[in-house]
């Protein structure tokens, strides 16, 4: 793997992420809100995200692992669950990023058993072009094309998550 080339710098994506706050923050105006980070590759935009809502949100957490690799439609383990309950409440589930879609399917489905009032998603970015499932994103920082991204949460063997930016590896 080579360099690191600059996908998105980070004056860029931090204003792009005030912005979904502040569409966060409105359409959920009087609501009790819960962001759900995916651990480990959310929480940068988890963090950014949720400083710029100026409204009372909740925070809480989960870390799953895919069963079978990523080519599969295996389902996924949960080595970590949501500590409160959601039962209610407004959720918004904060990705890093989607590629094929089948995490968040999965995510989404196994919280919706916990019986809260609405499900949505944020993700920094989605790559529209690896989708295999059909799944409802409703926030998107940026859509990008079928590169593999570091930075800003994401890495590539546990590397580069501290970058400030969104950067790819050719
Ligand atoms: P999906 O289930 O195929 O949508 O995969 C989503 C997960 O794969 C993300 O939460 C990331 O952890 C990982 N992932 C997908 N694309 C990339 C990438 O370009 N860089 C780093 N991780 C990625
Ligand atoms: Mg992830």
């Amino acid at each position: 793997m080579g360099e690191i080339n600059v996908l998105i710098n980070k004056v860029k994506l931090e204003k792009r992420i005030e912005e979904m706050a502040r569409q966060i923050q409105k359409d959920y105006e009087g609501k009790e809100v819960v962001l759900v980070g995916i651990l480990k590759g959310s929480v940068m935009f988890m963090s950014e995200l949720a400083k710029n809502i100026k409204s009372s949100v909740a925070l809480d957490f989960m870390d799953v692992s895919s069963y079978d690799g990523k080519e599969s439609t295996g389902t996924i383990k949960i080595n970590k669950d949501i500590r409160d309950s959601i039962e209610g409440k407004d959720v918004i589930i904060v990705e890093d990023i989607i590629d094929t879609g089948r995490t968040l399917t999965h995510i989404k489905e196994y919280l919706k058993q916990k019986n809260p009032n609405s499900i949505k998603i944020a993700t920094m970015l989605s790559k529209p072009s690896r989708r295999v499932m059909e799944l409802e994103v409703e926030y998107i920082g940026f859509a990008i094309e079928d590169k593999f991204i570091v930075g800003y949460g994401l890495d590539y063997n546990e590397k580069y998550r501290n970058l400030p930016y969104i950067g790819y590896i050719e």
